[in-house]
């Protein structure tokens, strides 16, 4: 991983330049410096890299879609400001969420401006065909409204006693998947690719995008919270139906500490103990690898070059990732 590593911080800092000058701190300053407060944490910048990878595949030159990447990393840090409300979660990045150290409110208002930015800087891209910069602000639109309707299903699917790992795919496919699939999308689109080409790339975002929630799911209860930069086993306490948890519930698993909160770190391990010894986190990951491995599968419209294959390491990454 040692390439793909240089490879995509080199990237990153494209991106964190970039954000530094399109997203200023301004009047009123405690509100944009809410907005920042995720954003200059840091944070793996996956979804603009691949977006940037997603125009150098078909022949674009990433650093006229800078702006565009930034715009999909803004959408993703509004979307992680409104979960941490959504999760009860306080720490995100090794920070307080942005609800805790400003409040509900100052939250809501920091992601409104992030997912208004978001559009008005992916619009800054320039020289392209005008229909190609409509579509794509009508896919990122779209794109915003699937993960609505993906959280929605996140937090109603907690209060359901059953669900099915069609219906956990659909809601990851829309909470997470589906920006995956519009950087690929939006990347390739805006440096002219054929139909076929963009297609192909949302298409892998996509598959690599709901393995991508799989291992982030994984990493919920197994990754320790000094690397994952929050405390472990959040999705338990919030009674999250995981696939992991969907495996464990078909086969009649107990997990006692299961949607109640403040359980201690030993009954958090013994829970994991209890999925591991199910088969239910092993479960999880070979789903995940089956969707890297359709993902990559949908990369054949592309002709080989450097950045395809960096895509193929980066959805390998997806799920060998350990935070
Ligand atoms: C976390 O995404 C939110 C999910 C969709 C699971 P990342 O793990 O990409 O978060 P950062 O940007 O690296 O912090
Ligand atoms: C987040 O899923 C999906 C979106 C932010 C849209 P999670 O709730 O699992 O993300 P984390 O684990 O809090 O980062
Ligand atoms: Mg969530
Ligand atoms: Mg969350
Ligand atoms: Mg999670």
């Amino acid at each position: 991983m040692a390439i793909l590593d240089e490879e995509l911080r080199r990237r990153a800092g494209m991106i964190s330049g970039a954000i530094e000058e399109l997203l200023p701190v301004v009047h009123p300053r405690e509100l944009y410096s809410a907005g920042r407060h995720l954003v200059d944490a840091g944070g793996k910048r996956l979804r603009p890299c691949m977006l940037l990878l997603a125009a150098e595949a078909v022949g674009g030159d990433p650093k006229a879609v800078v702006p565009a990447a930034v715009s999909i990393e803004l959408v993703h840090n509004f979307t992680l400001i409104h979960d941490d409300i959504m999760d009860n979660a306080a720490t995100r990045r090794g920070r307080p969420a942005v609800h805790v150290k400003w409040d509900e409110a100052g939250a809501i208002l920091a992601g409104d401006t992030l997912y208004s930015k978001a559009f008005e800087i992916l619009t800054a891209v320039g020289g392209v065909d005008p229909q190609d910069m409509v579509a794509s602000v009508a896919m990122l639109a779209r794109t915003c409204a699937a993960i609505c309707e993906g959280q929605w299903l996140d937090m109603e699917f907690e209060r359901r006693e059953r669900v099915t790992e069609e219906e956990y795919l659909e809601m990851v496919e829309k909470k997470t998947a589906v920006l995956y699939g519009a950087a690929g999308w939006i990347g390739s689109r805006l440096v002219g690719a054929s139909d076929e080409e963009v297609e192909g790339l949302e298409r892998f975002g996509r598959l690599v995008g709901m393995a991508f929630q799989i291992q982030d799911d994984v990493l919920d209860l197994t990754a320790p919270a000094e690397i994952l930069g929050k405390p472990r086993g959040g999705d338990l306490a919030e009674g999250k139906k995981t696939l992991i948890m969907i495996d464990a519930i078909s086969k009649g698993v107990d997990i006692p500490i299961f949607a109640k909160k403040n359980a201690s770190t030993e009954e958090i391990e013994a829970a994991l103990a209890i999925l591991r010894a199910s088969g239910s986190i092993d479960y999880a990951r070979k789903r995940a690898v089956r969707l890297v491995e359709e993902g990559k599968g949908a990369l054949g419209v592309l002709a080989d070059s450097e950045a395809k294959s960096l895509l193929m390491k980066l959805s390998d990454y997806m799920i060998s990732r350990s935070y």
